[in-house]
C-alpha cells in the first residue's frame, strides 16, 4: 500500500521572536503565515507560551481569523492555555511541557507520571471539537501510554534525532531515527496518528519522512532561518520537496 500523504505544518513562533525584538510590527507573523500556505504549507503551528515570549494572544485571534488553513495551537497543559484554546477554538491543540527557563521545548510530555493530570484536559478538548495530539518521546511505552490518553494522535519528538545528525554522529543518529521508526511503527499499529516536529531541516526532514506511518511535519525554526537567505516561500517549497522526496524513497 502507497504510504498517505505527508502534511507539512509551518511553525511562525520565531517570526514572532524577529517581531518581538523591536516590537514595531513586522516582520509581521500573519502574514507569514498568509506566505507559507500560499508556498505549499498545509497548515499553521503556532506556539502560545505562558512568558508569551513569541507568539500573543492577539496573533492567535488573527490567525485563526484571516487564515483558512488548519491551525495547530501548540499549549501546556495549564486551566489558561486550555481556556484560550476552548474560546479559540483551533483545528488541532498539541499539548507540550513547558519549562520557562527552556529556550525551546526540551522534552516530550511526562504521559505515564502525568497521566492523572493530562487525562481530564485531553477529554475536555476533544469534547470542544478541538483534535488533540500530544508531544512525546518517540518510544514503545510511550505510545502506549498515550493511547490510554485517548489522545488520537501523538507528535514524536525529533529533536534527538536531529541533534544527531547536526554533530555528524552516524551511530546515534542511525539508533535516534530506529527509536522513531519504531515508535510510529507501534503507535500507528494501536490506532494513533503519528506526527513528528523538533529541529527538523531539509535533510532530516526528507529522513523522517521515509518512515511511512508518519502523516504530519510541524517545522519551524529552521525554515525562518531559511527564509533569511531564499525568502519564506521558496523555504516552504523546497521543504515540501524534500518530503516528497523522503516519501518517495528517492
Ligand atoms: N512541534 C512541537 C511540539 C514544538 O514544540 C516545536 C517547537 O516549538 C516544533 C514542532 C517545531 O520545532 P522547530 O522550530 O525546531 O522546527
Amino acid at each position: 500500500m502507497a504510504a498517505p500523504f505527508l502534511r507539512l505544518g509551518v511553525n511562525i513562533d520565531h517570526v514572532a521572536t524577529l517581531r518581538n525584538a523591536r516590537d514595531q510590527g513586522y516582520p509581521d507573523p500573519v502574514r507569514a503565515a498568509h506566505a507559507a500556505i500560499m508556498a505549499g504549507a498545509d497548515g499553521i503551528t503556532a506556539h502560545l507560551r505562558e512568558d508569551r515570549r513569541h507568539i500573543r494572544d492577539a496573533d492567535i485571534d488573527i490567525i485563526k481569523r484571516e487564515i483558512l488553513a488548519p491551525l495547530n495551537f501548540e499549549i501546556a497543559a495549564t486551566g489558561e492555555m486550555i481556556a484560550i484554546a476552548s474560546r479559540v477554538r483551533p483545528h488541532a491543540a498539541c499539548l507540550v511541557p513547558e519549562k520557562r527557563s527552556e529556550r525551546t521545548t526540551e522534552g516530550g510530555l511526562d504521559v505515564v507520571g502525568g497521566h492523572n493530570h493530562l487525562a481530564p484536559v485531553v477529554r475536555q478538548l476533544k469534547g470542544e471539537g478541538i483534535r488533540v495530539s500530544l508531544f512525546v518521546e518517540p518510544e514503545v511505552e510511550v505510545m502506549e501510554a498515550a493511547r490510554s490518553l485517548e489522545a488520537p494522535v501523538v507528535e514524536l519528538h525529533s529533536g534527538a534525532f536531529c541533534e544527531a545528525y547536526l554533530a555528524a554522529d552516524e551511530g546515534l543518529t542511525a539508533h535516534e531515527l530506529s527509536r522513531l521508526r519504531r515508535a510510529a511503527e507501534h503507535g500507528a499499529s494501536i490506532g494513533l496518528e503519528i506526527h513528528a516536529g523538533h529541529g527538523l531541516t531539509f535533510d532530516t526532514a526528507r529522513m523522517v519522512a521515509a518512515i511511512p506511518e508518519i502523516v504530519e511535519l510541524n517545522i519551524g525554526h529552521f525554515l525562518i532561518c531559511e527564509a533569511v537567505f531564499m525568502g519564506l516561500g521558496e523555504a516552504v517549497r523546497t521543504m515540501r520537496a524534500a518530503m516528497d522526496e523522503g516519501r518517495a524513497g528517492i
